[in-house]
């Protein structure tokens, strides 16, 4: 699709076409955004220390996660509201990634259900669940995931409330969840309301009552691989590894729930190093170019998975804006490699790496100056 020749083509497409509250919604993030740009700090904050007079004329960027081959160390992260940014939603998104050769994290907030995704996405699939306590509800629904499937499921746990996004409060915008209806009171509502939206019951508090044991009764029932999603200290992956977690998933969900938490970037060596192998490890969070997914790959991660990137490329040109985005991601990685003095990402190791100060000042669109100058230029 020439019609976006870089990824902040991409970006500047989506500001553009986006209602102003849908492009704050994806974004964006909670109170004062502290997380979110620390996401990007911790990036920033890594030089590369390439090495030279090597052969690199045989580059390839493919890996391999619970079994699955990917082209590039990039997955797409689980979002909610997709159906927002395109009208094909979830099938959209997991059906351009299996036609790259790449995986979609299912939300169990995305439209259409996850059965559907299934039916119309015949690839590898993994699902992402909210967790609730309730037994039957529980069972009912890994059952479902199974016999839809899945590859594997990925168990949400950094987003026991849902946070308070104030632009969203703000501009009443309606997502997913709808759970801006609620403006000022949103705790209240979520204390309140049971999974039927009426009836007041503990349901209504997203995976406040999840623990190591319901991870542990979902890995068992189901009989699939687990994803931990939110792992973001030591003693958790350790946990996780304890409790026959597959794969540690480090996230603070893109500085949209917990205000003032640490970059991931940051986080991860601490993680990889407390996985010690045991399990993979991938990370989230302000990743948008080849060489933040080079990063993370030097410090131990196998994948990284998009959320804010795959939300603005399928809003800027729908399916085909989403596999634009991930073969430029594939030329930045393959150009960056290369130029890093390797042919395979096992090659890269922490000592490409270096801790700096970063040059710019931390935010969700720092990654794309051209963005950011027409953005200024609009005031
Ligand atoms: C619009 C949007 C909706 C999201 N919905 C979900 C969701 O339903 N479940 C979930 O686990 N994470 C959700 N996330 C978080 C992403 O899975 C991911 O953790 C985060 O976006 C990573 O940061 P990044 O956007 O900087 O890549 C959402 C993110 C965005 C941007």
């Amino acid at each position: 699709m020439s019609e976006f020749p870089t990824l902040q083509d991409i970006v500047w497409a989506a500001r553009e076409k986006l209602p102003r509250s849908v492009w704050d919604f994806v974004t964006f993030g909670t109170e004062t955004e502290t997380s979110l740009r620390r996401n990007r700090r911790s990036l920033d904050s890594l030089a590369f220390v390439p090495r030279v007079m090597r052969d690199v004329s045989e580059v390839q960027p493919d890996t391999c996660l619970l079994g699955i081959n990917l082209r590039i160390p990039v997955m797409l992260a689980p979002v909610g509201s997709i159906a927002l940014l395109d009208p094909a939603g979830a099938v959209a998104a997991a059906r351009t990634a299996q036609s790259f050769g790449t995986v979609q994290i299912v939300s169990g907030f995305a439209a259409p259900d996850y059965a559907t995704v299934a039916r119309e996405c015949p690839g590898p699939l993994i699902y992402a669940l909210h967790p609730r306590a309730e037994q039957p509800f529980l069972n009912e629904l890994v059952d479902g995931v199974v016999a839809a499937g899945y590859r594997a499921i990925a168990f949400v746990s950094e987003a026991a409330y849902y946070s308070r996004r104030e632009r969203d409060l703000m501009s009443q915008v309606q997502t997913a969840g709808k759970r801006a209806r609620s403006y000022g009171s949103y705790l209240a509502q979520q204390r309140s309301e049971g999974s039927d939206g009426k009836s007041p019951s503990k349901e209504g508090l997203l995976g406040t009552m999840a623990t190591w044991e319901m991870l542990q009764r979902v890995k068992e029932r189901s009989g699939l691989p687990v994803v931990l999603k939110g792992v973001t200290c030591a003693a958790d992956a350790r946990l996780a590894v304890e409790h026959g977690v597959d794969v540690i998933y480090v996230s603070n969900h893109g500085g949209r729930a917990l205000d003032h938490a640490r970059g991931t970037a940051q986080v991860l060596p601490e993680i990889v190093d407390a996985a010690g192998g045991k399990a993979d490890v991938i990370i989230d969070g302000g990743f948008v170019r080849g060489t933040d997914v080079l990063k993370a790959v030097s410090l131990g991660a196998k994948a990284v998975c998009m959320g804010r990137m795959q939300s603005w490329a399928l809003a800027a040109g729908g399916p085909d804006g989403l596999m634009r985005m991930l073969e430029l991601l594939e030329e930045e990685i393959i150009i960056g490699m290369g130029l890093l003095g390797v042919n395979r990402l096992s090659e890269l190791d922490p000592s490409y790496v270096e801790k700096v100060e970063p040059v710019v000042m931390p935010h969700p669109l720092s990654a794309f100056p051209v963005v950011m100058e027409r953005i200024a230029a609009e005031r």
